[in-house]
């Protein structure tokens, strides 16, 4: 999810000084022998996962936990003593020790293997787990923490895929130097990705780490890999299809994720990748590959801001927009959407459910299915009508609400006039 802030034009002033990362060794689950990396498979009690060309994903995001986007917790650096908006500045400020701390005790309670088993009571069947770069390589000069991320991020995966064949989407959400010049990027004001041999370098090692992570799991193959999210190297067109220049953004972007899609290729081939859209759409990007890759579109659609739509009328809109934007031969899987609109949102359980079913609708008939943003949502903000933030966005208390149902239970009579394009 990404969000401006006022702060992103203060922060936008602030430099980073240097100073030396802590060594931690996060990679004792990667040096197992790869000869036996599937050997999780002999007790597995579920579906294997067999491509985005079948695959149709019910699911839930795990934000805000590995990557901390401020707008979903707000209180994470307040609590800790610091009003700070982004991770990277809390390092900074609060050197890495004390970070470290707090950032170690947030991944060890936010989310755990109980929610797992909660969104398995409505059948998720996909997650998608944003990271930062820092819980995969070292990079001098960084202010992202790097400690036992990936502990835990092998700890709730393996259970995610062992009980319940829950398929998991890995998402390099930062890159060094920063892909977007916003918290999620590395820190509000960082943009140095684009163009930069160097981060370019540093960001392909991350890839490798994610790949040995992957081929070290109970299962591969239910990884699905994102190498990037929301690049971009003009700022100002953020939300528009001006986001990445061309042809100079898009050339590096393309050369990074087709050199990401080597490595995966060349060291697990049963592996897919994640290619977000970046605002730009599916169908930009989709002649600059092959049918036969391995690649599947990442969308997000949201209604919360800029569209000036009513909440009562995402039912009318959301089957159309779904069923326009997949390109022929590829597949497309969005890979947030929440239940915010602009305006006249209403707290009333059945419009909340049409809002919820209706776009599910939609994503399982035309698309590749979705991922809600988030599985929790820590945000209280007010939102236009009825109730605050956490009332549209935090799908566990969704769950509780009966908001969100099982697939089996969602009302399907939604996209019904609107026939499946041919092309
Ligand atoms: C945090 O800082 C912002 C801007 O610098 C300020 O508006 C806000 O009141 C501060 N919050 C707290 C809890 O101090
Ligand atoms: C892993 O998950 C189990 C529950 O399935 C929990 O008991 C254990 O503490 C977790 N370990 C870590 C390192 O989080
Ligand atoms: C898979 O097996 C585990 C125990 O090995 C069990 O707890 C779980 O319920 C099973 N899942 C399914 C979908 O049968
Ligand atoms: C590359 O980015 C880093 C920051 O990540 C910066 O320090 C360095 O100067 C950049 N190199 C070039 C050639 O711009
Ligand atoms: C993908 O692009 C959308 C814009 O369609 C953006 O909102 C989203 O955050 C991006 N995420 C990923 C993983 O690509
Ligand atoms: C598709 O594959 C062919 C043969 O491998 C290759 O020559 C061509 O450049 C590829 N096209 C794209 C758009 O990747
Ligand atoms: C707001 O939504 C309600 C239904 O929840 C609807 O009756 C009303 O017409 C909507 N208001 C506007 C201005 O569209
Ligand atoms: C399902 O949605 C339709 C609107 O498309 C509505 O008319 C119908 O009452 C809904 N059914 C249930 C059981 O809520």
């Amino acid at each position: 999810m990404a969000v401006f802030t006022v702060a992103f034009l203060t922060a936008l002033a602030a430099s980073a000084s240097v100073k030396a990362l802590p060594t931690l060794d996060v990679r004792h689950n990667d040096q197992k022998d790869h000869k036996d990396w599937n050997k999780g498979k002999d007790t597995k009690n579920y579906t294997e996962f067999e491509g985005w060309n079948t695959f149709k994903g019910y699911g839930s995001n795990l934000g805000t936990w590995l990557e901390i986007e401020v707008t979903n917790t707000p209180n994470i650096f307040l609590d800790a003593g610091y009003n700070v908006t982004d991770e990277w500045t809390f390092c900074r400020e609060a050197g890495f020790e004390y970070c470290g701390q707090v950032l170690e005790n947030h991944y060890a309670t936010y989310y755990t293997t109980a929610d797992i088993d909660k969104i398995a009571t409505v059948g998720v069947n996909v997650i998608r787990i944003p990271t930062t770069y820092a819980a995969w390589i070292e990079v001098p000069g960084s202010f992202l923490y790097r400690g036992n991320q990936l502990k835990y991020l092998r700890n709730v995966t393996d259970y995610a895929i062992k009980t319940y064949g829950i398929h998991v989407i890995l998402d390099l959400h930062s890159l060094p130097g920063g892909v977007n010049g916003l918290e999620i990027g590395e820190a509000f004001g960082n943009q140095d990705w684009f163009f930069n041999q160097t981060n370019f370098d540093y960001s392909l090692q991350a890839v490798d780490a994610v790949i040995e992570f992957v081929k070290s799991s109970v299962a591969p193959e239910q990884f699905t890999i994102a190498p990037i999210n929301e690049p971009s190297d003009n700022l100002a067109g953020f939300g528009s299809p001006d986001i990445v220049t061309e042809p100079a953004g898009v050339d590096w972007v393309l050369k990074y994720l087709r050199a990401a899609y080597a490595k995966i290729q060349a060291r697990c081939p049963s592996i897919w990748l994640m290619q977000n859209d970046s605002f730009k759409g599916s169908r930009f990007w989709a002649p600059y590959w092959n049918t036969t890759d391995k690649i599947v579109f990442d969308q997000h659609l949201y209604f919360f801001a800029g569209d000036g739509v009513y909440g009562n009328l995402i039912p009318g809109i959301t089957c159309g927009q779904a069923a326009a934007i997949k390109p022929p031969g590829f597949n497309v899987f969005i890979g947030e959407f929440s239940l915010q609109s602009q305006y006249n949102n209403s707290l009333l359980v059945s419009r909340r459910q049409e809002v919820y079913d209706s776009q599910v609708v939609s994503f399982q008939k035309f698309l590749s299915g979705g991922a809600f943003w988030n599985t929790k949502f820590q945000g209280m903000m007010r939102v236009n009508g009825e109730g605050t933030q956490n009332d549209y966005w935090n799908f566990e208390l969704l769950i509780d609400e009966g908001v969100v149902r099982p697939l089996s239970q969602v009302n399907m009579s939604y996209c019904l006039d609107t026939p499946v394009p041919t092309s």
